[in-house]
């Protein structure tokens, strides 16, 4: 039994309260079938989210099974499902791949055959057998609504909360997915409380709750539904509503409650206090898999979705074989004076530098040299933004059902942080071996190919972090492209940058430090040749790994902040 009692919720907007949930009394016992109706913005799904826990209600109590959710805790993710509105499956994936991750996710399973059972009877249980290895999007909205209810029963709920899931739906799909529902609610004791704005299909609902402006003006039998509001349809009910205020119609109902909950089986009350948790009935114990098990199957998932995303893959293509290519050319008018230079520096720097015709071709050189490595550090920040602005960001409510479901934000990131890792060092050696072939400036390996490595990484969980804050993926790419658009004036190796803003800005500039780093540490007089030419102070390898490496843990610790907080409006 799912009881409701005295429910409010209460938002703050501009230093006013607002009321969305007021005085919500219901009862709802075990395998009812309940639909939630009534005009839209009256409160429909924010007593949804409030019920599992995604809304913290503001006053009043939830009692499961007798278990006081306010003060015990929320329902465990596997006591109950929440079937969102929006679609909560990866395009990429097909439906079968979409149910065993869920299934992977969500439960401890001993064995493949036993997760293999487990698809199998629910993909059954919800008619999607004909088209299980079809990828998500291509499916019809019947299909996605059915996968989106295959996902949810992975955990074989008692509480099953399904959001307007045949809004949209043509009529047979819709009468399909009631049935369906239907049928859900009649084993196991499941409660199903479906939100709908279709009057249609009334007979196979147990009961009809109607909200208005926040407030419950009925809950009874569908078949009293019109006789109560006065209409000859249950159509009609809508108009009617608005014939009284929502007080008056809540009120009514305070009076009639008692004698419907009293007719329909099911609904007696229980004695008086119970609910306390002295009776509770234990909370089932989750039995969510572990924390490596839950960091791996989304990193699996992760590498499919990118294969299987064919522009994304071009993209990262694309930049792989363009942006070096592009060093190179920007290199090539360079690379005789730099071969000339080497052969003169490396003589006797300190004679040579006497000599006018030297030292012109000495700035010559540093300038080419700064500009090289800036255009390798630039063009690998850029890499960085793209491979990590939208990564939480663009999936972010699928990642809020799935932290919903028990999904650790840990395992989350870390699957992240280990595929964008990769990313990170195949792009930054990648860029270091292909222009050192054809403009070979003199830096140990180590610290130019290491310090590529780091800007990219640093960009990379910076953007991460900002994806994990932001609650849109257009404002994540928009504030990640800026970022990296900063990268390159602020750094102040091309136009130096006013002494008063230097020690407040560059620290922030991860580009500078990986240039400077490099530049500091090239060998065969080729530093003081980049010294010549800028007027930015050059520092040791050593600290600029330091302060990249701080950037890095700034992004992660951002981007986990970020991950753990719920945002579920859009
Ligand atoms: N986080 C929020 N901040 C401000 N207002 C909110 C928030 N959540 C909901 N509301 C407001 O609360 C009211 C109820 O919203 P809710 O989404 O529950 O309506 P609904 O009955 O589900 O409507 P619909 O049928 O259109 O989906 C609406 O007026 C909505 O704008
Ligand atoms: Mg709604």
């Amino acid at each position: 039994m799912l009881e409701i009692r005295d429910l409010q919720f209460t938002i703050r907007k501009d230093g006013q309260d607002i009321p969305l949930l007021r005085d919500i009394s219901v009862k709802i016992p075990a395998g009812h079938f309940v639909a939630i109706v009534g005009p839209s913005g009256c409160g429909k799904s924010t007593l949804l989210k409030t019920i599992a826990g995604i809304n913290v209600e503001s006053g009043g109590d939830l009692l499961w099974d007798g278990r006081n959710l306010s003060e015990d805790g929320d329902l465990q993710p596997d006591e109950f499902g929440y079937v969102p509105q929006f679609s909560i499956a990866f395009d990429e994936l097909t439906v079968e791949e979409s149910i065993d991750n869920a299934i992977q996710l969500r439960l401890k399973t001993r064995s493949g055959a036993e997760m293999e059972q487990i698809a199998d009877r629910i993909i059954e249980e919800v008619g999607l057998d004909a088209i299980r290895d079809r990828r998500v999007s291509v499916l019809s909205g019947g299909q996605k609504r059915r996968l989106g209810l295959a996902l949810e029963m992975t955990t074989a709920p008692r509480l099953l909360l399904c959001d307007e899931v045949t809004s949209g739906l043509d009529p047979k799909s819709e009468s399909e997915i009631v049935n369906l529902l239907h049928r859900l609610s009649k084993s196991e004791g499941r409660i199903v409380a479906s939100v709908t704005h279709s009057l249609g299909h009334l007979d196979l609902y147990d009961s009809v709750l109607v909200l208005y402006a926040g407030r419950v003006v009925y809950h009874g039998p569908p078949s009293a539904l019109a006789h109560y509001f006065g209409v000859a349809f249950a159509e009609e009910v809508y108009p009617a509503l608005a014939t009284r205020e929502p007080d008056q119609w809540a009120a009514s109902w305070e009076k009639h409650r008692q004698d419907y909950y009293a007719a329909m089986p099911g609904f007696t009350e229980p004695a008086p206090g119970t609910g306390s948790s002295r009776d509770a009935a234990p909370a089932r114990r989750s039995k969510r898999p572990g924390f490596l098990t839950q960091l791996f199957v989304l990193l699996g998932r992760r590498w499919t979705i990118f294969f299987r995303d064919k522009t994304q893959l071009l993209l990262q293509v694309a930049m792989l074989l363009i942006f070096p290519a592009v060093v190179v050319l920007f290199a090539l008018d360079g690379v005789p004076s730099l071969k000339r230079a080497s052969e003169t520096i490396a003589r006797d720097v300190k004679d040579l530098m006497k000599d006018s015709q030297v030292t012109e071709n000495n700035m010559e050189v540093g300038g080419f040299v700064s500009g090289l490595v800036m255009f390798q550090v630039v063009l690998l920040a850029l890499m960085g933004s793209n491979n990590s602005a939208r990564e939480v960001a663009g999936e972010r409510l699928i990642f809020e059902k799935e932290k919903l479901g028990g999904l650790r934000v840990g395992s989350y990131l870390g699957s992240k942080l280990c595929f964008l890792a990769t990313l990170v060092t195949v792009q930054s050696v990648w860029m270091y071996l292909f222009v050192n072939i054809f403009a070979q400036v003199e830096c140990r390996f180590w610290v130019h190919a290491g310090l590529l490595v780091l800007v990219n990484a640093a960009m990379t969980a910076i953007c991460l972090g900002i994806s994990a804050a932001m609650s849109s993926p257009d404002q994540a790419s928009l504030l990640s492209i800026y970022l990296v658009g900063f990268q390159l004036p602020l750094s102040g190796a091309v136009l130096a940058l006013p002494k008063a803003f230097e020690p407040v800005l560059q620290p922030f500039i991860s580009a500078y430090w990986s240039w400077s780093g490099i530049v500091r540490s090239l060998e065969n007089g080729y530093y003081p040749a980049v010294d010549m030419v800028t007027e930015a102070t050059l520092r040791q390898a050593g600290l600029c790994v330091v302060v990249l490496g701080l950037h890095l843990l700034g992004g992660v610790i951002l981007a986990f902040g970020g991950a753990a907080r719920s945002r579920w409006s859009h």
